[in-house]
């Protein structure tokens, strides 16, 4: 009988009367534990709402980012609630959060309304639509259709934290906006369908036959502040009242309703019809088939006499929703739910008919539909998160860093990398506080000293604090604790004081690579502190004049230390706190170690690399230098005293030397596979890398040559990267080696070089043509190297004929071929983005120009993020997540392959973004 209009109802206007009264302004919740905001309320007094005596409080304490706004004064009427007023819209930024605390601890689930009115607040007549956000969780699209509607936009969900996020997500459809938000904390027991992983997007909360058909039912009559609307429809209802109290049925209810809600009821008028209502599923882009959960709330409101029933079936689209013939109680409140949402209907039609043995027609006081949404992103580990807020608020942060840092990716914080593991909170890995204040022209400075906060990102692995020019006070010890801390990062400030005991430790144990260079005030030498600029003595007995072997009879017991200047900057790798312990061979102790010259490792230019053992066991490489080599004498030392000087897990390092007579050579830890090389299927070691592994070589081997880059002042060009001095030891950890044509780079300086160094396929065209090689000569070499492990082909192919790899490699990419790139013996066991990404580096690195190619802390970062994509997929795919699967697993004839067999699959996209084509 009666089909009432189906509801809109996330669309309501609400034309609540208030008047303004001036309170203290509040950021704390009220007695209630309610949250209610005015967005864009300028200033700092709060005002008491006229019609709920709720206390409203400007918005500026919950977010730092966006812009007041009134709305325009034509849809201002009289009877509009202030805080339609003004709004507060977000027009920088992808995402924009209200950061809401101090909910009350024992009160989960909170219960959030936002509301939105557009009134055509910017003059652009040109309503928004946006992604509402809380916390990681999608919440629902706000379409704006008109400027006069305000909407209001309710959602229950479980919150683990004391605190909770509303975010405006930006899709490129208008500037997001926001009239007001209000937190309500519920009791845990409410809204049982709102659990960890589900939360609930009001669609209707409506009130049957209410007395006054106009009046909203809300605070205080709702103690929780839902909003109950009225529902009449005098053709088809009528209503029934009582001015009795209704109780709940046990202390525990689930649902609370108001007495003033309960107190009305409908029945239909036609006592032999059915009450009917209905409701449409709104799809949404993210969202195409909402489920949807119903609360409907009964209570007998007259007394009935003895031979009376009231008895009916309650029918979703005409099957029985409930299975039992129901009776509502008499002054009491019960509800009829479902658990489990209904889901990809076309049309949800509820009917309540009576029984066939009731004398009373049915009967229904209030319901309440819910679209549910699925809340199981996790974001951020809390500590990871109070950490980086608080380093946010210390420093004064204006960037654009909001909502979780973490999630979702595609929204993660600048400058922050993080790790994203299945069963566990997202961790931050790298702050790359370089990053985020020195590229950023419109930050000024980082003031004040180390926060302590940054000692309690715990699963940090490097942290960039560096040349922020302004970071002040001592070096805080706490940082030792950080047990995945490779690499600390704090060039470039002015810090005072001395290196902490705790840091210096875990620089000689290896375990963390410090760079503290120009820090003007910080003392690197532990004994005095006095002076400035203090010359450390280095017990290195390497001579550092031009020797030729021939002139050279001073046995090496004998060598005198020197004194060896710390580099220019202030020294940015420690000096006399760490006394390097390299050892010096005689020539005979190397025949021993290598066991008179036996096993060949690998062959450069400056001779042969040995196998050897120390006496302990160790495993050792030697390479030693042969008369006819050409690395010069000048070079072997110049390697040999660079290596000295230069500590990082990522280059080799060197044990000791020899300078016996005319005999000279260098004994680093061990490398096991002298070419990667197997890349190229040279035949002696026939396994090959998968593509993590590649990834982590490419990775550490870029870590290595950052650190020559930027953890050396000055910084030193390598000027012979390439993919055979890309070394492995036995745990497939990279080391770039080969430092004899290492060289410290000033600028203008002139006298750097007058020759060509370097290795064809490998030299960058712009070193090339200027004779200066710089940083971004060595970036070029990485990206040929890099494409070598991407497509497991050497630096020039000469079949057909002679090819640059990257001209190869350029063709093939500029007609989105990545299979025909990546190398085939991966056979396909690689995410594909991956691959995309790291063939787009290495293309940047090899840009004709140096200033169009990255650095080497850019391809690191980049790097980091090609391994997160692989590491995703193979977590995804239960895929080669073990780092030595795939390794000398194959023993298969690689030279068929070599070959090639070339797949063309069209992408369709050039690969110039810095991500990959398809988005994940
Ligand atoms: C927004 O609402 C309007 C009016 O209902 C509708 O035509 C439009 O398709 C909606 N936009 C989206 C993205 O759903
Ligand atoms: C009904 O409610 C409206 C809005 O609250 C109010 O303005 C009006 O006075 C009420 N009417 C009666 C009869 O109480
Ligand atoms: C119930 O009983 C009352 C009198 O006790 C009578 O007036 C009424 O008609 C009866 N109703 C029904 C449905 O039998
Ligand atoms: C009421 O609903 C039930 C369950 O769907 C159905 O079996 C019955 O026929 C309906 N009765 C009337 C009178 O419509
Ligand atoms: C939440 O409720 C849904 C629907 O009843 C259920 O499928 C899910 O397992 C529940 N989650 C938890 C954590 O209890
Ligand atoms: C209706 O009444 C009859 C007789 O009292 C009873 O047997 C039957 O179960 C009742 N039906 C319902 C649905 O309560
Ligand atoms: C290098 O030369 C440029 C141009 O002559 C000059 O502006 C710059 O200051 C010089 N840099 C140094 C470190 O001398």
């Amino acid at each position: 009988m009666a089909a009432a209009p189906a509801s809109r109802m996330l669309l309501l206007c609400l034309a609540v009367a208030a008047t303004a009264g001036v309170l203290q302004a509040r950021a704390q919740p009220d007695s209630n534990g309610f949250i209610s905001i005015d967005c864009g309320l300028p200033g700092t007094a709060s005002y008491v709402d006229d019609t709920t005596k709720l206390a409203y409080v400007p918005d500026a304490g919950f977010t730092g980012a966006g812009s007041n706004h009134n709305i325009s004064a034509e849809y201002i009427t009289p009877t509009l609630a202030e805080r339609y007023h003004n709004v507060r819209s977000f027009p920088d930024g992808a995402r924009n959060c209200y950061t809401l605390r101090s909910i009350v601890a024992q009160v989960p689930p909170p219960r959030h309304a936002a509301t939105f009115k557009y009134g055509n607040y910017d003059g652009l007549a040109r309503p928004p639509i946006f992604d509402l956000y809380i916390g990681v969780n999608f919440w629902t699209m706000v379409n704006v259709t008109d400027a006069d509607s305000a909407i209001i936009l309710e959602a229950i969900v479980l919150v683990p934290d004391d605190f909770v996020q509303v975010c405006l997500v930006n899709t490129g459809t208008g500037t997001p906006f926001i009239s007001g938000l209000d937190l309500r904390p519920l009791k845990s027991t409410l809204y049982p369908q709102a659990n960890a992983t589900q939360g609930l997007v009001l669609l209707a909360r409506l009130n049957f036959g209410p007395t006054n058909s106009t009046a909203i039912i809300r605070y205080p009559d709702d103690p929780h502040d839902r909003v109950w609307f009225p529902w009449v429809n005098t053709a088809a209802w009528n209503s029934v009242s009582t001015t009795l109290r209704v109780e709940d049925i046990a202390d525990d209810d689930m649902f609370e309703v108001p007495t003033k809600v309960l107190q009305t009821a409908i029945t239909p008028r036609n006592a032999s019809e059915s009450i009917e209502f209905s409701w449409d599923p709104e799809p949404q882009p993210k969202d195409p088939t909402p489920g949807y959960v119903a609360n409907m709330h009964f209570s007998e409101l007259e007394l009935l006499p003895g031979n009376a029933t009231r008895q009916f079936y309650v029918n979703l689209n005409g099957k029985p929703w409930f299975p039992k013939p129901y009776s509502p109680m008499y002054l009491i409140s019960d509800t009829i739910y479902n658990s489990n949402p209904g889901r990809g209907f076309p049309h949800y039609n509820v009917s309540i008919n009576a029984t066939a043995n009731s004398t009373l027609p049915p009967m229904i006081n209030a319901v309440e539909v819910f679209s549910v949404i699925p809340t199981t992103n996790v974001g951020t580990d809390s500590q990871d998160v109070s950490a980086i807020t608080a380093i946010k608020a210390k420093y004064g942060v204006k960037k654009n860093w909001m909502g979780d840092p973490c999630v979702p990716k595609t929204l993660a914080w600048e400058g922050l990398t993080c790790s994203y593991a299945i069963s566990s909170p997202p961790r931050i890995t790298s702050l790359q506080w370089e990053f985020v204040f020195c590229r950023n022209l419109s930050f000024s400075g980082l003031n004040g000293d180390v926060s302590s906060s940054f000692a309690i990102v715990k699963a940090v692995q490097y942290m960039y604090i560096c040349h922020t020019n302004n970071l002040s006070g001592s070096v805080p010890d706490s940082l030792s604790q950080l047990s995945s801390l490779t690499v600390l990062d704090l060039t470039g400030n002015k810090l005072s004081e001395s290196i902490p005991s705790g840091l210096l430790k875990r620089i000689q144990d290896g375990s963390l690579n410090l760079r503290y260079g120009d820090n003007p005030n910080l003392c690197t030498n532990g004994k005095s502190c006095q002076t400035k600029k203090t010359k450390s003595k280095l017990a290195i007995t390497l001579p550092r004049k031009k020797q030729g072997p021939a002139s050279n009879s001073v046995k090496p017991q004998n060598e005198t230390p020197v004194t060896h200047e710390p580099p220019a900057g202030g020294g940015s790798y420690p000096q006399s706190s760490l006394q390097l312990e390299n050892r010096l061979f005689t020539y005979k102790e190397l025949e021993m170690i290598t066991d008179n010259f036996q096993r060949v490792l690998g062959r450069g230019g400056f001779g042969y690399v040995y196998d050897g053992f120390l006496e302990d066991g160790t495993q050792v490489a030697v390479k030693l230098r042969s008369d006819s080599s050409n690395q010069g004498v000048k070079e072997f030392l110049a390697e040999a005293q660079t290596l000295t000087e230069i500590h990082h897990k990522n280059l080799v390092s060197m044990i000791g030397y020899c300078k016996d007579g005319d005999y000279m050579a260098l004994v680093y830890d061990c490398l096991a596979s002298m070419d990667f090389i197997s890349l190229h299927g040279n035949g002696r070691n026939t396994g090959f890398l998968n593509w993590r592994q590649r990834l982590k070589i490419a990775q550490e081997s870029a870590q290595g040559l950052e650190y020559l880059h930027k953890g050396c002042s000055p910084p030193l060009i390598h000027r012979d990267v390439k993919a055979a001095n890309i070394l492995l030891n036995a745990k497939l950890e990279a080391k770039i080696a080969d430092f004899g044509l290492t060289k410290a780079y000033r600028e203008n300086d002139t006298h750097m070089s007058n020759t060509l160094v370097g290795t064809l396929g490998y030299v960058d065209p712009e070193y090339h043509a200027t004779m200066q090689p710089t940083t971004k000569s060595d970036v070029y070499s990485f990206g040929v190297a890099l494409l070598e492990l991407v497509t497991g082909r050497p630096a020039i192919l000469r079949d057909p004929e002679p090819t640059s790899l990257i001209q190869w490699a350029r063709q093939r990419l500029a007609r989105g071929n990545i299979e025909g790139v990546a190398d085939q013996r991966m056979r396909g066991d690689h995410d594909v983005n991956s691959v995309w990404k790291a063939a787009d580096v290495a293309l940047k690195c090899t840009a004709q120009a140096s200033a169009q190619r990255p650095t080497m802390t850019e391809v690191v970062a980049q790097l980091q993020k090609c391994l997160e994509l692989e590491e995703a997929r193979a977590a995804a795919t239960g895929g080669s997540g073990d780092p030595y699967s795939g390794y000398s697993a194959y023993s298969t004839d690689v030279s068929q392959t070599s070959t090639g067999f070339e797949v063309e699959h069209n992408f369709g996209r050039v690969p110039t973004m810095p991500t990959g084509p398809a988005a994940r």
